[in-house]
């Protein structure tokens, strides 16, 4: 366990720091907790990449990028109080003069620190690289520390392509940091309301005791995108849907919803909670995949008035891929208190909307009296991640002014309402400041990832050895046709329905 304490001194290095995610989530978002108070005191940033030549271009680049994403949260002069905390290398990765300079230039910063060698090494380049970045940070012995707290290193996802490569990865990683010291991102860990799931689950009365098979009719976990696949071909092409969303953000969504509950809200007893949720996951065989899953391709879109290419016309994808860009899949959880729930997770991009919700419906069992042609519904908590985000609880109530119609009904709490909110930086905003303090809770572990993989080497052993290829569907629809029938089989709804929204958010 880590103090959990705003240390005094820290240099943190970015590698990739002129790529888009240092230039549009993570410097942004260093900007912010600087505005709040939320860096040390002491504080150097040295961004590490080949792109710009110099701190001058670095910093001019990146002051554009800051402003246009924080139109509201910009001002100059802050700006400039911070720009001077940062500063750039320019480095080959590969090449051992830019790792001598950057142990110089750290080396230097230090020695007028209060405390020394505190720093953290954000890894925020093509996966590739990793292994290469931290074995030369070892080489030149910028990974070995005084306390056992520090040096830490910090990866973006992915962790592997399966099993196999994501064991070799860590591997290599270990041989220079140990577990405590690595911070692994899915950053939907940092989004509030999953860091509410726990909140809500374990402290309100009323749902702990119902959370289980016996009042639990299934769970949807829907993550659907509007954006395609943007300019990440290269990445997205050997990926797909089950490995970018499902293996991170999805089943870590699962993980926290249906875990056990934790002996106490430690970072360590959660951890052993979600492990053994995401274990018996992998251990629980995956049966009648050719019904229960369902894989999508968009096709193009073409229209008097736009044009939207298919996937296998963007940029640096093969022409015949049959990589997906949808997935749905249904499944059980084999213990005592899911067996026999469905998990339906479902994930696109180039769909309808963008939208992150979590939904639990409950079991219909009602007083014989309702069980006429008017049947209530059922009751379902809807946990919104996003654009909006919230809590949503539907139950029945007597149309007002009717002598015995019932209508279901919406109870509401909505944190913020900003209807387009695409992807911001403030889920990267509550990792940097955890990260920061040494919080862990907020990052996965070796075994969660581990455990992951193997849940999504069963459903790709499964779509490779019967060369399964996906369905296509058109850029904002919602989905493949066989979607519908993954839950219509069994007298279900997918709860993202557009009538659905509409009621909801009407309210
Ligand atoms: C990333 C995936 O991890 O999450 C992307 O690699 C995806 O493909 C993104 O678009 C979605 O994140 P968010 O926060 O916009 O829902």
């Amino acid at each position: 366990m880590k103090n959990n304490k705003l240390t005094d001194s820290l240099q943190l290095v970015i590698f990739g720091a002129s790529g888009d995610l240092s230039q549009t989530k993570l410097i942004p978002s260093l900007y912010k907790l600087f505005k709040r108070g939320r860096l040390p005191e002491e504080f150097f940033l040295l961004g590490a990449d080949h792109h710009f030549e110099n701190r001058a271009e670095f910093l001019r680049n990146l002051s554009e990028t800051v402003r246009e994403i924080l139109p509201e949260t910009f001002e100059t002069a802050l700006w400039e109080k911070f720009a001077k905390k940062l500063n750039y290398l320019q480095i080959d990765f590969e090449d051992e003069a830019g790792y001598k300079e950057l142990s110089r230039k750290l080396d230097k910063k230090e020695k007028s620190y209060r405390s020394s060698r505190q720093r953290i090494y954000y890894l925020a380049t093509a996966p590739g690289f990793f292994p290469l970045i931290t074995e030369k940070l070892d080489n030149f012995d910028l990974a070995g520390s005084d306390g056992a707290d520090w040096p830490r290193l910090v990866i973006e996802k992915p962790f592997g392509y399966d099993l196999e490569s994501a064991v070799e990865f860590n591997s290599k990683i270990y041989r220079v940091f140990p577990e405590d010291n690595i911070y692994r991102i899915d950053h939907y860990l940092g989004k509030e309301m999953i860091q509410n799931i726990l909140t809500m689950r374990f402290a309100n009365m009323i749902f702990e005791p119902i959370w289980n098979k016996n009042y639990i009719d299934n769970i949807q976990i829907i993550s659907t995108e509007k954006q395609g696949i943007k300019s990440r071909g290269k990445y997205y092409d050997k990926s797909g849907a089950l490995r970018d969303m499902i293996q991170s953000h999805l089943l870590q969504m699962l993980a926290l919803i249906a875990m056990e509950p934790p002996e106490n809200m430690a970072t360590e007893s959660i951890l052993q909670e979600k492990i053994k949720l995401l274990k018996s996951l992998a251990e629980t065989p995956l049966l009648n995949l050719e019904d229960n899953l369902v894989l999508g391709q968009y096709s193009k879109l073409e229209r008097p008035e736009k044009y939207i290419p298919g996937y296998q016309e963007e940029d640096k994808i093969k022409p015949d891929s049959s990589t997906e860009t949808f997935a749905a899949v249904k499944f059980n959880i084999n213990n005592l208190r899911w067996r026999g729930v469905p998990i339906y997770l479902k994930t696109g991009k180039r769909l309808e909307k963008k939208n992150t919700k979590i939904f639990i419906q409950f079991k219909s069992d009602f007083h014989p009296s309702f069980l006429d042609n008017n049947e209530p519904e059922a009751n379902l908590l809807i946990i919104k991640v996003q654009p909006r985000e919230g809590v949503s609880l539907q139950f029945n109530a007597k149309k007002p002014g009717s002598q015995n119609e019932i209508v279901p009904v919406f109870m509401d709490f909505c944190h913020k309402a900003p209807r387009d909110l695409q992807s911001t930086p403030e889920a990267y905003e509550e990792l940097l400041a955890a990260l920061i303090r040494g919080d862990q809770s907020l990052f996965t572990h070796w075994k969660e990832v581990k455990n992951s993989w193997l849940f999504i080497d069963q459903l790709r052993e499964f779509i490779d050895t019967r060369e399964i290829k996906p369905e296509k569907y058109l850029p904002g629809s919602s989905g493949p046709e066989s979607m519908t029938r993954l839950v219509a089989r069994d007298h279900r709804q997918w709860w993202d329905d557009a009538a659905l929204e509409e009621q909801e958010e009407n309210l």
